[in-house]
């Protein structure tokens, strides 16, 4: 039994020996490659995740996050108005200029549309969205849906009502009612006064409205001034603007002393139909926008004054915030206005009253219009 023993020990400790053998031999062979000069391991270990997404061509999270451009969507109103191009390219280069990209869907007066737009901006993927609603009201709806998919929510030159709005950059609104009734009141310091407004739909002809009122008030009060005809214009649109001055002179005659218009797209218009009676330029008129049009009635004398707002600046600043928005970043608003939900913050630039005495070194002087474009139909 005791040899038997011993012989089977020696047999499984020769086999033993052996496999060891043939296996620690089949590793140093296996570690060679086809070529026989690269050894590789037998598990590959994972790459680290940085190396790993580097070699699929794409950065890391943090990387990606630190290197994504933002990407802007603007939703527009319309862009049927000479405003609004400008805004549109100027917005666009100054996004671009910070490193960030735009994409512009305007829906030229449609409520039901620029809802449809800034729902496909906000399910495009845009990381803030910048507002010039042509309904104050309607594009509330908005606000909301872009906060539930986690973006914020920027109101461009006209304020978005009841809704939580992020941050409105505009130009101060009220100043522009109030700077255009100052410079009727120094031609016209008593008498009787047209004032026709904007959409009824966009806040910004309330405020618009309010300035006027701020100042004629106490004029009318003292009746030293009383208000013939008082309109809004449906969409801002000449063609409506018109028809309200039309009603004002069957309504008056030419018992009309001035005509205060919400911007220069209409008092363009308005002007056609003191002229039809022959009381263009003998009538003043206000208007806004420093619309090229309107550049040149004033240096032809049918238009006394319109106020420029700069939209460079607006452009500049809307831009430079809503990409600090999307970041995450301070934007440092400075004011408040109420839109009867919340107090928005808010960034409101000045207004610049413009006629025949300072055309030169306002506008032109800006590069707004070229001296040739607003003199072209007069002897300089
Ligand atoms: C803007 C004006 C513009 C008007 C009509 C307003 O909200 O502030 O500049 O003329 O809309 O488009």
């Amino acid at each position: 039994m005791k040899r038997g023993f011993k012989q089977a020990n020696w047999t499984v400790l020769a086999l033993t020996l052996v496999l060891t053998c043939l296996v620690s031999a089949c590793e140093g062979n296996g570690t060679k490659s086809a070529s026989g000069n690269s050894p590789t391991p037998a598990v590959t270990p994972a790459p680290e995740p940085s190396k790993q997404a580097e070699s699929k061509g794409t950065t890391s999270p943090e990387a990606s996050s630190e290197h994504k451009r933002i990407k802007v969507g603007f939703s527009m109103d319309t862009l049927l108005e000479e405003r609004w191009l400008k805004d549109r390219d100027m917005f666009k280069a100054a996004v671009e200029a910070q490193g960030a990209d735009v994409e512009v869907m305007a829906a030229n007066g449609d409520d039901a549309k620029q809802i449809f737009q800034a729902e496909t901006l906000i399910s495009d993927g845009v990381d803030i969205l910048v507002v010039v609603p042509h309904n104050a009201e309607a594009m509330a709806a908005i606000v909301k849906k872009a906060h539930s998919a986690g973006i914020k929510v920027l109101a461009y030159d006209r304020l978005i009502k009841n809704a939580d709005v992020d941050l409105y950059v505009s130009f101060d609104n009220e100043k522009v009612g109030e700077l255009q009734v100052q410079a009727i009141m120094k031609r016209v310091p008593q008498g009787k006064y047209v004032y026709i407004g904007g959409a009824d739909t966009d806040n910004n002809a309330h405020l618009f409205k309010k300035g006027v009122f701020n100042v004629l008030q106490t004029f009318i009060d003292q009746g030293a001034i009383s208000i013939v005809y008082d309109q809004w214009t449906k969409d801002w649109t000449p063609a409506n603007a018109k028809i309200n001055m039309e009603d004002a002179i069957s309504a008056n005659g030419n018992r009309i002393d001035a005509v205060i218009a919400a911007n220069d797209a209409t008092s363009g218009a308005i002007i056609q139909v003191l002229a039809a009676h022959g009381m263009a330029g003998k009538v003043p008129v206000a208007g806004m926008d420093a619309d090229l049009a309107a550049a040149q009635r004033i240096v032809e004398g049918t238009q006394t004054m319109t106020v420029y707002k700069p939209i460079k600046v607006l452009a500049t600043k809307a831009a430079e915030l809503a990409v600090k928005l999307a970041k995450g970043e301070d934007v440092g608003a400075d004011r408040k206005v109420n839109n009867g939900k919340i107090e928005v913050p808010s960034v409101l630039l000045a207004p610049i009253a413009v006629d025949k005495s300072n055309i030169d070194e306002t506008i032109i002087a800006d590069g707004f219009h070229s001296r040739d474009e607003v003199y072209m139909n007069v002897k300089k």
